[in-house]
């Protein structure tokens, strides 16, 4: 009696507009310190209804990222202290930190201003680009790569000072719950746009930038509007389920490895490789731009690493050598404005190892010289509920270090 009346509760909850709250659900940074440990995480999906899972690891030393609901939470560390793995409590309560997470909508005073001092919403944002493209008509346009699969724009801004430069493309926003890249995005426009530096001017004056701040809007909008932990699409695909993981349905080496076919899962690849409107969308822009592709840098929140293709191989494949040099001197300079350590390297040695992401496709399909996904702030301290007084740090040290990716990768020859 009283599940159905919590099934009908949660069902109201989200026809009447109200917001799925998470009182008293946990974060999690769990240790694993052998195979054994590796194994039970990595099985969690499979394992526990309950639990949200942030991040998994692939190598000993990594963490895993995992949300428990209080309902949950003690057996969840029984299991983990039955098997004498390490963990943290890192936060007794995420709705606490997402309520925190003041949205930039009611602190905006004029209807122009962007601020980056809070998270962003995309009506802001979407308003922004057309009044930058107003105020700034002979270097800024608003570009559309299409529509969601609920029919939101997928809309984003060229910037262009010189014509007939090479293209590099930047983008954020593939997973719902990820609040930060739309923002560390809309922030390097602003840069580009307005930034006064000889480096700066230089950098959009070289390239044409084609800046795409949110690739999956209606994962973004049922995120900000009714569920904050939302990751995937909003498609319905198999049964009931719904989205797909917009950041494993690229077709690189699709499914390969760290992705799930079972469509309730959050890590859901889709049933192919651009199974989605928006990853189509999105590819049929890129191939548009291909034949002058010098770069693509992909955004999205969190772990503190700049990871180079490919996930599927450990083998350093094309320009890797180079690239990671770049890598490590760009992210020395992002450490260099508050000490924020990245590390750099291909996927499996650094990250998740997951396959079919969108820097694979581009680094697989045109060769491009410099390309690379970003997964900013921060290592599982605050994953998602990330407060915001670490936007704008987020913002300033990821700008820094993309003038510094074109720095040294021009110096190197790359570019
Ligand atoms: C959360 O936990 C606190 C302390 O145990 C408790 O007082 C409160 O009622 C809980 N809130 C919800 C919504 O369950
Ligand atoms: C989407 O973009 C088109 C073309 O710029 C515009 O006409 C339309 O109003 C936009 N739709 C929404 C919902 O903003
Ligand atoms: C890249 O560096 C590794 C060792 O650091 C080396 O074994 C490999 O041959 C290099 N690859 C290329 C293409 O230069």
């Amino acid at each position: 009696m009283l599940l159905k009346l919590l099934i009908i509760c949660v069902i109201s909850a989200i026809s009447t507009g109200e917001k799925i709250r998470y009182d008293n659900f946990s974060l999690y940074k769990i240790h694993p310190q052998n195979e054994k440990h590796l194994k039970f995480l990595n099985e969690l999906p499979k394992n526990g209804d309950d639990l949200h899972i942030w991040k998994l690891p692939t190598t000993i030393g990594d963490y895993a990222s995992v949300v428990s609901s209080p309902e949950k939470k003690d057996s969840f560390e029984h299991s983990l202290r039955k098997r004498s793995i390490n963990y943290e409590v890192m936060l007794e309560n995420i709705q606490q930190a997402f309520d925190d997470q003041i949205m930039s909508r009611k602190r905006r005073d004029t209807r122009n201003q962007l601020f980056w001092t809070n998270y962003q919403t995309m009506e802001d944002i979407y308003e922004w680009f057309h009044y930058l493209a107003e105020q700034h008509s002979d270097i800024v346009t608003v570009i559309q790569a299409g529509q969601s699969f609920e029919g939101r724009n997928i809309t984003g801004v060229k910037i262009s000072r010189q014509s007939g430069r090479r293209a590099i493309l930047v983008e954020g926003g593939q997973v719902g719950a990820d609040w930060l890249s739309p923002t560390v995005v809309t922030y390097i426009v602003d840069q580009l746009v307005r930034g006064a530096e000889p480096e700066i001017l230089e950098a959009a004056e070289e390239f044409e930038w084609h800046i795409f701040p949110i690739l999956n809007p209606d994962g973004h909008e049922f995120s900000q509007n009714a569920d904050r932990l939302w990751l995937k699409n909003r498609r319905p695909t198999v049964g009931n389920s719904i989205g797909v993981d917009i950041t494993k349905n690229w077709n690189s080496h699709w499914g390969v490895r760290g992705v799930s076919f079972v469509a309730t899962d959050s890590n859901y690849a889709g049933l192919g490789p651009f199974s989605e409107v928006e990853t189509r969308a999105i590819s049929n822009y890129l191939d548009s731009v291909a034949g002058n592709l010098a770069g693509l840098l992909s955004f999205r929140s969190f772990g503190q690493r700049l990871i180079l293709p490919f996930a599927h191989t450990l083998s350093h494949m094309y320009n890797y050598n180079e690239t990671v040099i770049i890598g490590r001197r760009a992210m020395g300079s992002l450490a260099g404005r508050y000490n924020t350590q990245y590390l750099v390297g291909n996927s499996l040695e650094v990250h998740d190892g997951a396959t079919g992401s969108i820097a694979d496709w581009v680094k697989h399909r045109f060769n491009s010289p410099l390309v690379a996904t970003y997964l900013l702030r921060d290592t599982g301290t605050w994953g998602y509920t990330l407060p915001v007084n670490q936007v704008l740090p987020s913002c300033e040290e990821t700008f820094d270090s993309v003038m510094a990716l074109v720095r040294e990768a021009k110096f190197v020859g790359v570019l």
